[in-house]
């Protein structure tokens, strides 16, 4: 089962795929997480990505398709894996399908743009574990604190509001094309993202033929 989760900033992308892991046992690949992740650790990758992320804007095509190969390679992912913001862009696209790697469905997440400002300024991550809460929709049983591993939540760099909207235009004009990409392909598949976490989850669970 190879999955794409496709859909704009903050729609609930990271939140599902953190669910198809504990249910299915594959991999989820944010291509968010491993950039933070080369971020933090201040590689070479990351100190030429970060400026790109703090904007909102897509870091380049280039860093961002080696990254993913490289991930996809590894073992873990021979039974399947999660795509969660990969690909972004036609090109980005083309690449995986260049590359032989197969996917199965395409799960696109919708939701009003009202939505996902009200998801992403509530949003808290846990340094540590990566778990994702929100303020008022998954708060944490401790206010600022991970149930998980009990790390103090952090809120991400790019949740600025004039981020939230820099990132919203650049998914609008580099992302969005994607949806007609795979509609053309006949594996898209697109539902709606303002339900409960728990029915998001059922209808990805119908799209992917696992319900
Ligand atoms: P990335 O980390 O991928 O961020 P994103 O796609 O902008 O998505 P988010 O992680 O912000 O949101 P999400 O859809 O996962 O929602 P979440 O589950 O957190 O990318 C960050 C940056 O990295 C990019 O801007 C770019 O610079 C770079 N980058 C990454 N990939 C790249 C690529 N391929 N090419 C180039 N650059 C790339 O949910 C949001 C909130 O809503 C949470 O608080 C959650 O609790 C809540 N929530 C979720 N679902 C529900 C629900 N059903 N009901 C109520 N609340 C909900």
């Amino acid at each position: 089962m190879n999955v794409i989760l496709l859909g704009p900033p903050g729609v609930g992308k990271g939140t599902a795929a953190k669910r198809m892991v504990e249910v299915y046992g594959v991999p989820q690949i944010s291509t968010g997480d491993l950039l933070r992740e080369a971020v933090k650790n201040k590689t070479d990758l990351g100190l030429k990505a970060k400026k790109y992320m703090d904007a909102g804007e897509l870091v380049p095509d280039d860093l961002v398709i080696g990254l993913l190969k490289e991930r996809v390679a590894k073992q873990d992912c021979r039974k399947g894996f999660i795509l969660d913001g990969f690909p972004r862009t036609i090109p980005q696209a083309e690449s995986l399908d260049a590359s032989g790697i197969r996917i199965d469905v395409v799960v696109n997440l919708h939701a009003d743009e009202s939505v996902i400002i009200e998801r992403l300024s509530g949003r808290r991550d846990c340094p540590k574990c990566g778990a994702i809460y929100h303020v008022k929709n998954k708060p944490p049983k401790k206010a600022g604190i991970c149930d998980a591993c009990q790390s103090e939540l952090i809120t991400r760099d790019d949740q600025k509001e004039e981020v939230i909207q820099n990132r919203l235009q650049v998914y609008r004009k580099q992302t969005e094309p994607l949806i007609r990409y795979y509609e053309k392909k006949g594996i898209q598949k697109t539902i709606n993202a303002v339900q409960t976490i728990e029915k998001v989850f059922e209808d990805i669970q119908k799209a992917i033929g696992q319900a």
